[in-house]
């Protein structure tokens, strides 16, 4: 039986959403395949879409910290990077991060 982590997603729709992730896989694929509304992950992780980015709500252990690229873009984000912004392409998961939780950020209607 795979290993698996528990991740939750306030969605862009303000839902939450509660899933099993097996160890290895990336949040991304993860959101995704649970239909979490506003992640896309266009560029299927490959750090060129920034459709799958998130803000980190709650997370048991930091998260290792981003990459340059990673950062670089963050600012081309369709949402405005917070502090605690991430593309979840880049997040695996890993026993450490069992209870995780992510929120897809929203974006305003005036931007
Ligand atoms: S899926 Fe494209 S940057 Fe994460």
């Amino acid at each position: 039986m795979t290993e698996t982590i528990s991740v939750t997603w306030i969605g862009s729709d303000g839902n939450r959403t509660t899933a099993d992730v097996p160890l290895g896989h990336s949040l991304m694929e993860a959101a995704v395949y649970n239909s979490i509304p506003g992640v896309i992950g266009d560029c299927g992780g490959a750090l060129a879409c920034a459709t799958c980015h998130v803000v980190v709500e709650e997370t048991p252990v930091p998260l290792e910290e981003k990459s340059g690229t990673e950062a670089d873009m963050l600012d081309f984000a369709e949402a405005p990077a917070e502090p605690s912004s991430r593309l979840s392409c880049q997040i695996r998961a890993a026993r450490e991060l069992d209870g995780i939780v992510l929120r897809v950020p929203t974006v305003s209607a005036l931007a």
